[in-house]
């Protein structure tokens, strides 16, 4: 069944169109990487989702159109790129915040909204940063507890904008690993805008390319990152490697300063790659429209 389903979705901002006419279906306990240069409307497909801004057609979360704040965050939860902090907040509190949606006419937490932001807590590994002032934490301790905020809301579906843009390498796969375990443990569903082609490669189970707010491409990653598209949405030369279990490696090359690009004398690949694998080169490439 589908978690996530958008039919005819359309965002005019001040008069300019920002997302026209998608249509995506995500399947529940999948994971839907959105690609998409800057500005191609990620963002706003983010926001789309999760109700924050008015748009034409429909989104449905779990089979429901409700749109009322509270009603849409019991079903999905949002990783912001940039996520408003509280000055002085600690991390528990913060992560309590995720309970809101749950406590309807109370005005506090309730003992079981604590048990269970502790438990988060406990899961993401982050229980001796609990009562540490969350403006003091390192980007990548941030990023977790941002992100135990949005578990303990208990929602089938989370939505994530750029959730690795701030940290380096290893924080990156930390934080991708972490949500594919989620992924696993729990049948989450997750939809994550990724700048980075190479790890959306390793991720996600199917990607979603935007450009210019349209929907461009949608499939598995060996269908949506070959050189022909990466040449044609980002503008660079690259080369793809689809391994046996389907993840894709997207090697991204400087082309010469003549343009016509680097010599391309085809080897049998890199070592200790899986048999069955297939290698793509820059055959197909197409400029971006100017
Ligand atoms: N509040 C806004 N006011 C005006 N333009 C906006 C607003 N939000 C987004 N846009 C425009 O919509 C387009 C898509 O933005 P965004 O969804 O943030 O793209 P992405 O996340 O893919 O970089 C951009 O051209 C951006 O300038
Ligand atoms: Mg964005």
């Amino acid at each position: 069944m589908s978690a996530v389903v958008v039919r005819g979705l359309g965002v005019t901002i001040d008069g300019a169109v920002v997302l026209r006419d998608v249509d995506l279906d995500v399947a529940g306990g999948t994971w839907l990487g959105v690609l998409g240069p800057n500005g191609a409307g990620k963002t706003t497909l983010v926001r789309a989702l999760s109700g924050t801004v008015r748009h034409a057609g429909t989104v449905a979360i779990g089979g429901d159109v409700d749109r009322r704040p509270a009603a849409r965050a019991r079903r999905l939860a949002v990783v912001p790129q940039t996520p408003v902090i509280p000055p002085g907040i600690t991390a528990f509190e913060y992560v309590l915040l995720g309970r809101t949606p749950h406590q309807g006419l109370r005005l506090s937490a309730s003992l079981d909204d604590r048990r269970r932001s502790l438990g988060v807590l406990q899961r993401l590994e982050l229980e001796r940063f609990a009562s540490r002032d969350l403006g003091t934490l390192s980007g990548g301790e941030r990023q977790r507890v941002v992100l135990a905020r949005a578990l303990v809301s208990d929602a089938p579906v989370l939505v994530l904008d750029e959730p690795t843009a701030a940290l380096d390498l290893g924080h990156q796969f930390g934080i991708l690993e972490l949500l594919a375990e989620l992924q696993r443990e729990r049948g989450l569903t997750i939809v994550a805008t990724l700048h980075d082609l190479a790890m959306a490669g390793q991720f996600g189970d199917r990607l979603a390319v935007l450009s210019e707010g349209r929907l461009v491409a949608e499939g598995t990653p060996a269908e949506v990152l070959t050189p022909a598209t990466i040449g044609r949405w980002w503008g660079v030369d690259a080369t793809t490697t689809v391994d046996a279990d389907g993840r894709v490696d997207v090697t991204v090359r400087r082309r010469a300063a003549d343009g016509a690009g680097r010599a391309t004398t085809p080897t049998s690949g890199p070592e200790g790659r899986r048999s069955g694998s297939v290698v793509a080169r820059g055959e197909g490439f197409e400029p971006p429209a100017a």
